[in-house]
């Protein structure tokens, strides 16, 4: 009979029993051990031996027989200090965790490799689409230059409703946090973190490059409004948190998240919901995008599992397991600031009912390099005060800026500044 691989699990929540559920069809791995925060909590998990849970992950991650350890907890610590355990003591790591990869990566990676184990992430990043795996064997062959994700599900949720039901920002996250899709303090998600951890490690096996997550610039979705919702729907485009990175011929690299508007002829203004979709460039595939459950019980565990399967095939068969899945690049990224790229921007004015308003913006535009692809006023409201939307053409984000400054001092209020995809 073969031998069974024993693995650990930390941490049985949404996604630990997801992956507990689904290991059990799998008749040469045994899940030996898992960590709980609260032994008493009732767990209705079928097939569940309570004989093999733990509320001491240490017990896990210093077990000799476990090959193959799981965490997935989340946070930095002691998660941090789990894995590098589990790691010295020779066990190979599957892991969830986004922040820890973004902020740790490089320590994490390098302690890895200098004990000849792998740790591999691929639930980190778009939960259930297959992502990491497929960037780093698949199409190894590629020099990928540019990618524009939705990688967080409750934000697009968020965006989708308040799209589809002409509802406040505030009204919708009100109604997700009720069934569940956000959490009770949101920030993570709605501030944009979640998403940056996430393109911040995409975007550094991509380049093979580290990128320093205080390097990526975030901007989040509290501040959108229903009308920017029906203006961008006028417009031709729908408003998405887009997570980019982009490397340029000098390998200088560019990697932010922020709201964009997004064009309707393009895929990404159609994943919808919850839904994650990744769309990747470069040569010779040209462009791709994957899509698909970026969370949830299944999905995250379908990756979860896939990475354990794959450790569990090569284990005693080779001294230097999956060599394509490791992290071997040092050198830092050549980061470029916000203020250096160029972009296009859609711009909502609200400006008092004066002569010759829309042709001084005009002015402060021409004097800033900033050229306008549109320019929309449809009518002044009872107050006296028009709103007047802006579509620039392709401008330096300082030059943007400068205006806005500009734009501001005569009791103009610029209420929305969102950048457009190009
Ligand atoms: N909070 C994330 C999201 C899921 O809303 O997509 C876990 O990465």
């Amino acid at each position: 009979m073969e031998k069974k691989i024993k693995i650990g699990l930390i941490g049985l929540g949404t996604v630990g029993s997801g992956v507990f559920k689904t290991l059990k069809s799998f008749d040469n791995i045994e899940v030996k051990s898992i960590a709980v925060k609260n032994l008493n909590k009732k767990r209705n998990i079928e097939g569940l031996d309570n004989s093999i849970i733990t509320d001491d992950p240490y017990k896990i991650v210093n077990d000799p027989e476990i090959e193959i350890v799981a965490e997935l907890v989340g946070g930095l610590e002691p998660a941090f200090d789990l894995i590098v355990t589990a790691i010295k003591n020779g066990k190979h790591v599957v892991t969830a965790n986004k922040e820890l990869l973004a902020k740790r990566g490089e320590e994490l990676f390098k302690i890895a490799e200098e004990n000849n184990k792998v740790v591999l992430y691929e639930a980190a990043i778009a939960g259930g689409i297959p992502i990491i795996m497929p960037i780093k064997t698949i199409l190894a062959g590629n020099k990928i230059s540019h990618i524009e994700a939705i990688v967080n599900g409750t934000t697009n949720y968020i965006l989708t409703k308040m799209d589809v039901q002409g509802a406040s920002y505030s009204d919708v996250l009100k109604e997700a946090q009720e069934l569940g899709y956000a959490e009770a303090d949101p920030t993570g998600d709605v501030e944009g973190y979640d998403a940056a951890y996430k393109i911040a490690t995409l975007a550094s096996i991509t380049f093979q490059k580290r990128i320093n997550i205080e390097n990526v610039y975030r901007e989040g979705i509290t501040k959108i409004r229903t009308e920017d919702m029906i203006a961008a729907n006028d417009l031709g485009y729908k408003i998405k948190l887009i997570a980019s990175a982009n490397m340029d011929e000098n390998d200088n690299i560019d990697v932010r998240v922020h709201p964009m508007l997004v064009s309707k002829k393009s895929t990404l203004a159609h994943i919808d919901y919850v839904t994650n979709a990744v769309m990747l460039k470069g040569h010779p595939i040209g462009s791709i995008t994957l899509s698909g459950p970026g969370a949830g019980e299944f999905p995250t565990a379908s990756s979860v599992v896939g990475d354990i399967l794959a450790i569990a095939a090569e284990l005693g068969k080779s001294e230097y397991i999956l060599p394509m899945m490791r992290c071997k690049h040092n050198s830092s990224a050549k980061m470029i600031d916000i203020s250096e790229t160029v972009n296009k921007y859609y711009l909502s004015i609200n400006a008092k009912n004066n002569k010759g308003v829309i042709g001084k913006i005009g002015t402060i535009c021409a004097n800033n390099n900033i050229s306008l692809a549109s320019i929309v006023q449809r009518c002044v409201s009872e107050n006296n005060t028009a709103d007047i939307t802006v579509i620039t053409e392709l401008v330096k984000e300082k030059d943007m800026q400068n205006a806005i400054n500009q734009i501001v001092q005569d009791d103009n209020i610029v209420n929305s500044l969102i950048r457009v995809q190009v």
